[in-house]
């Protein structure tokens, strides 16, 4: 008989799916067609080159990679936008003026089977060429908050933010030549992009930052918020031109806009660096998630020898396909905190109390998994240490206590916004005292943290196996199962114990407060009064 499985990261839609998926297509096109902007069709198969060369897109590792007969490399589709300018350039060269362009696309990417994410996903969108204006801006911005409000979608939270002024931050501090290089900018980039608040403090302390650009580059990730407000103190922090004109242009731009609830975040910044000027995100208050993204890319299109501003958006309609199902499920009120249990949990909730968030109901020895505070506004979810991370990137908790070594592990794309500087302990190498590294053997490495370890040991090339375990690990160097392990000491008691100890320390370690990327923009006041609750208990 044949197997009937299909892959993982792919679905089949029957008929009333489809139907469904169907309907919410065409309420978008109409909207996007409405506005002037005429379909268009990419190949689903594009040469690897396109995208490889560069710098032109993220994560080259993540395509689907196909030979042709003629040993030519190929991809699947892996971005909607860049294959359009590729269109545009070839297609529309000798044109002049405006053209505006939209499409329905499938696009692939491997993803995290285990995170529910697909490999295969539609994206919707638009993109908007010969035109660089507030108004061209706020055009591309309103079709795509109309298309999501014609689809049904009315609770949407807009924020706009303009990649310049990361830029200029940027052009700022290559001034000093330590950080004039790409990698060093890419660095900062993400840790910007990710609020990743307690890594840019102890990058700015590493790298002496001098004190105005550490007193932007700190406050960045945070600054949103009321677009008065936020402007008002991007325009006392900006340090150049770029970073004075980037506010202006979010003020003219929201100055277009005028039915739309539209607020600023100043640390928006895209992972890809072609983007310049406007850049923005639409969250669904109701499901929590992001909806849709867009921006500038100005001088994309100069890489195709078609030197013409763009903007664009793209909206992932299997994102929204699932919020449609679960639109009103939601209790958007309630803010749900992951918890890991063990170690971390109890220190956390007597934090909580600490801060006046009581749970009338919790015990240690329950064995309830969800407990809710006195005032009904809050709750507590108790899951295992290792998938608070998932809970929280998915939207099934709001925020999370996870220690920063469950965390690197797991890869979760979160905001890491506080060291809360309770569970500290450290990464590293241990095994069988006196142990010495032959660098002609290959090390195994027993390790409940595989990617920590492989991370660690790549970086300093050196060659090794992984034996991934899942507890007790000091047991493996003992009886010959692994030369090394990788783990958290915290006392150190059980390394002596076994009779193990430290070869080499990794990393230092503690928990930290994770907040999803949508809630801390559709729960913005719960998450920062516990955020600011926490760090004034700190
Ligand atoms: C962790 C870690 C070490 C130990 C370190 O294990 O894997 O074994 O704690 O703590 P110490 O330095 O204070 O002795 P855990 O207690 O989580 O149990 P496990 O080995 O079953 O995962």
């Amino acid at each position: 008989m044949i197997k009937n499985f299909i892959p993982e990261g792919v679905a089949d839609l029957n008929c009333e799916e489809y139907e469904k998926m169907n309907l919410l297509e065409e309420s978008v096109v109409k909207v996007f067609k409405n506005a002037g902007y005429r379909q268009i069709m990419t190949p689903t198969f594009e040469y690897y080159d396109l995208f490889a060369e560069d710098n032109i897109t993220a994560g080259t590792e993540d395509m689907y990679k196909i030979m042709d007969s003629g040993g030519k490399l190929m991809v699947l589709k892996p971005d909607a936008t860049i294959p359009i300018a590729r269109m545009v350039a070839t297609h529309y060269k000798a044109s002049e003026g405006e053209l505006k362009l939209m499409y329905v696309t499938n696009v692939f990417r491997s993803a995290d089977f285990r995170a529910g994410e697909k490999r295969e996903f539609k994206q919707a969108g638009i993109e908007y060429f010969g035109a660089n204006t507030p108004a061209a801006d706020a055009n591309v911005i309103k079709t795509a908050v109309s298309a999501l409000t014609a689809s049904g979608f009315s609770d949407l939270k807009t924020e706009l933010g303009d990649a310049d002024y990361f830029n200029g931050l940027m052009e700022y501090l290559a001034a000093d030549e330590r950080f004039s290089s790409r990698e060093i900018q890419t660095h900062i980039r993400e840790l910007v992009e990710a609020k990743n608040i307690p890594a840019l403090y102890r990058f700015a302390d590493e790298y002496e930052i001098q004190e105005k650009a550490r007193e932007v580059l700190l406050a960045m990730p945070m600054l949103y918020g009321d677009i008065k407000e936020v402007t008002e103190k991007a325009r006392a922090l900006s340090l150049n031109d770029t970073m004075k004109k980037a506010v202006e242009n979010i003020t003219a731009i929201s100055s277009e806009i005028k039915d739309i609830n539209i607020s600023a975040d100043m640390g928006l910044v895209n992972r890809l660096d072609y983007y310049s000027g406007m850049i923005f995100k639409i969250y669904l208050k109701n499901s929590g998630v992001i909806a849709g993204s867009g921006g500038r890319y100005d001088k994309l299109m100069k890489k195709f020898g078609k030197n013409i501003p763009a903007a664009g958006f793209g909206l992932n309609m299997d994102i929204l396909y699932e919020a449609f199902q679960k639109k009103d499920a939601n209790n958007s009120d309630v803010l749900s905190i992951a918890l890991g249990k063990g170690r971390l949990a109890d220190t956390t909730v007597k934090q909580l109390e600490a801060i006046g968030i009581t749970f009338p109901d919790y015990s240690k020895e329950s064995r309830k998994l969800i407990f809710e505070d006195s005032t009904g506004k809050i709750r507590i979810v108790f899951v295992k240490a290792v998938d608070v991370g998932i809970y929280v990137e998915k939207g099934a908790c709001d925020v999370g206590v996870i220690g920063k070594d469950t965390l690197l592990e797991s890869g979760s794309d979160v905001f890491e916004l506080l060291d809360l500087e309770y569970g500290k302990c450290i990464f590293a190498v241990a095994s069988r005292k006196g142990f010495k590294y032959n660098p002609k053997k290959k090390l195994r490495v027993a390790t409940k943290y595989p990617r920590v370890a492989k991370d660690y040991f790549a970086g300093m090339g050196r060659s090794i196996e992984i034996i991934k375990i899942n507890g007790s690990v000091e047991l493996a160097p003992l009886i010959g199962l692994s030369d090394v392990i990788v783990d958290i000491v915290e006392t150190g008691k059980t390394l002596k114990e076994n009779g193990l100890e430290v070869v080499e320390e990794i990393t230092d370690i503690s928990a930290r407060f994770i907040v999803n990327r949508a809630s801390l923009k559709t729960k913005e006041t719960a998450v920062a009064n516990i955020m600011k609750a926490l760090l004034e208990r700190n």
